[in-house]
């Protein structure tokens, strides 16, 4: 099956004051079309950084990251945007919902990034929901 995302060389360093924290280090993947792939780690292994920086929402401290035959790792932070928003899809630790909106609002919202068609993208959240 085709490679949809490889990391090479991967590396995220965190520097707090004098101190650097190496997180990932020289990360090697390779995610082939329906492949279902587990990473698994313990607490602070580096589970999240590692998908921060797939998903195009971190950017890492070396290495390239291709989704297709696009390094995403050399887009602008305005293409990055445009290849979460078309491509990833993120389910978060901690939800992020707007809590002055009602539960559709905030799945109707990342709909209106995509379309401008209220009805369409209210009838597709209510067949999610
Ligand atoms: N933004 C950040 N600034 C500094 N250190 C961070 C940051 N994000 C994560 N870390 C550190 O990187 C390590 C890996 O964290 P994380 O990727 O959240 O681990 P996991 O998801 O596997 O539990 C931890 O030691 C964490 O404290
Ligand atoms: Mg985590």
């Amino acid at each position: 099956m085709e490679t949809v995302l490889k990391a090479t060389d991967l590396c995220k360093t965190f520097s707090n004051e004098s101190v650097q924290q190496h997180v990932l280090k020289n990360l090697n993947l390779e995610i082939r079309k329906g492949d279902f792939t587990v990473i698994m780690g313990d607490s602070g292994a580096g589970k999240s950084t590692l998908l921060y920086s797939l998903s195009g929402m971190d950017r890492p401290s070396l290495g390239s990251i291709t989704y297709g035959n696009e390094e995403i790792s050399d887009y602008s932070n305005d293409k990055l945007a445009v290849f979460r928003r078309r491509h990833c899809g993120f389910v978060f630790q901690q939800n992020y919902l707007n809590d002055t909106m009602s539960v559709m609002d905030n799945i109707i919202v990342s709909g209106l990034l995509k379309s401008k068609n209220r009805k369409d993208i209210a009838e597709r959240a209510k067949k999610l929901l």
